[in-house]
């Protein structure tokens, strides 16, 4: 077998239909191997995963990483679905009716790790109004009792899942992101939309050494937001706003609205997760120059690699 990168025999990484580009990336990054999961739909709509017989002794061998989002809700299914179907394997509990291959064998321990490009429920990460469920912890605990790890791409507020008592690792994709801007819009002036995305935003200003403000945003309901006056030293710049996340577009919009008022000379947006729910994208289009996103989510936008990012979390949870 080859010898992997770490000193380990070929670890595999394994993914559903969704992110098995993502996932490849990261097997070649890591210096692993790469287990395309079966996944697809039965005609009411369940899921059905089964991972190929042909990685067994590779999955039983070596620790293994599951690549998967929490998003939409039938990926949090698929990813319960396919960490089970992997436990089951490392268990040696592989008894099927059809009485193909070996039915039994020894359990070889913990060893499998998830990766998360977008975890969803993220944004109910409070119990705002009594009666509510904190949703972003649901997730952690419900998955957390099946892995024995995990890395979590940029988390919209990791203090979410800080008392988790598994193994976390919150990683980022700032640096990939800051890099692409400086090649496609080598912007002078970097804007977070709001106080919660200061320091993602504030990082990509120092990678690249550009200017850096942030503006104050009042939520009003899903669709519509606030944002309070600030004057911002604009005039003739270049200006990208960068965020976590860009759903409906409300946010980008009314920050670039501002930018523009104030005199800046292009506006651009980056964010690590485009959700781009109705219509953003060409809302977006009448607001900014550019959007670039990670590949965390399938969007004509993604333009960065989420996989270097994944890969720093993951020899950090492994090694
Ligand atoms: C919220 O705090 C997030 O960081 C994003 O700013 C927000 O989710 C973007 O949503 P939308 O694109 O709908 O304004």
């Amino acid at each position: 077998m080859k010898e992997a990168q770490f000193g380990f025999l070929y670890m595999p990484v394994l993914s559903g239909s969704s992110g098995r580009d993502l996932a490849a990336s990261l097997a070649e990054i890591l210096g692993m191997s790469y287990v395309a999961i079966e996944s697809r739909k039965f005609p009411d709509g369940e899921g059905y995963v089964r991972v190929p017989s042909e990685s067994f002794d590779e999955i039983r061998s070596e620790p293994a990483i599951l690549v998967s989002n929490t998003f939409p809700d039938s990926g949090i299914m698929r990813t319960i679905l396919m960490l089970e179907a992997i436990n089951d394997i490392r268990r040696g509990d592989l008894e099927n009716y059809k009485g193909e291959g070996d039915q039994h064998l020894n359990h070889v321990g913990p060893g499998v790790f998830l990766a998360i490009p977008y975890y969803g429920y993220a944004r109910q990460d409070k119990r705002f109004s009594p009666g509510e469920t904190i949703s972003a912890r649901v997730i952690s605990e419900v998955l957390g009792k099946i892995c024995d790890g995990m890395v979590i791409l940029d988390l919209h507020e990791p203090k979410v899942l800080e008392d988790c008592d598994f193994p976390v690792k919150f990683v980022s994709s700032m640096p990939e992101i800051a890099e692409r801007l400086k090649e496609e819009v080598d912007p002078d002036f970097i804007l977070s939309p709001d106080k919660g995305a200061i320091d993602r935003a504030s990082e990509v200003a120092s990678i690249g050494g550009w200017e850096f403000s942030y503006l104050e945003k009042t939520r009003i309901d899903a669709h519509t937001i606030e944002h309070q006056a600030k004057d911002l030293d604009v005039e003739g710049k270049v200006v990208a706003i960068v965020d976590d996340m860009i759903s409906t577009g409300g946010t980008i919009c009314r920050a670039s609205d501002a930018l523009r008022r104030q005199g800046a000379k292009s506006v651009h947006a980056a964010c690590t997760h485009g959700l781009f729910t109705g219509g953003a994208l060409s809302k977006l289009a009448s607001h900014v120059d550019g959007v670039y996103t990670t590949d965390s989510l399938r969007n004509p936008r993604s333009v960065v690699s989420s996989a270097p990012a994944l890969a720093r979390g993951l020899r950090e949870l492994i090694y």
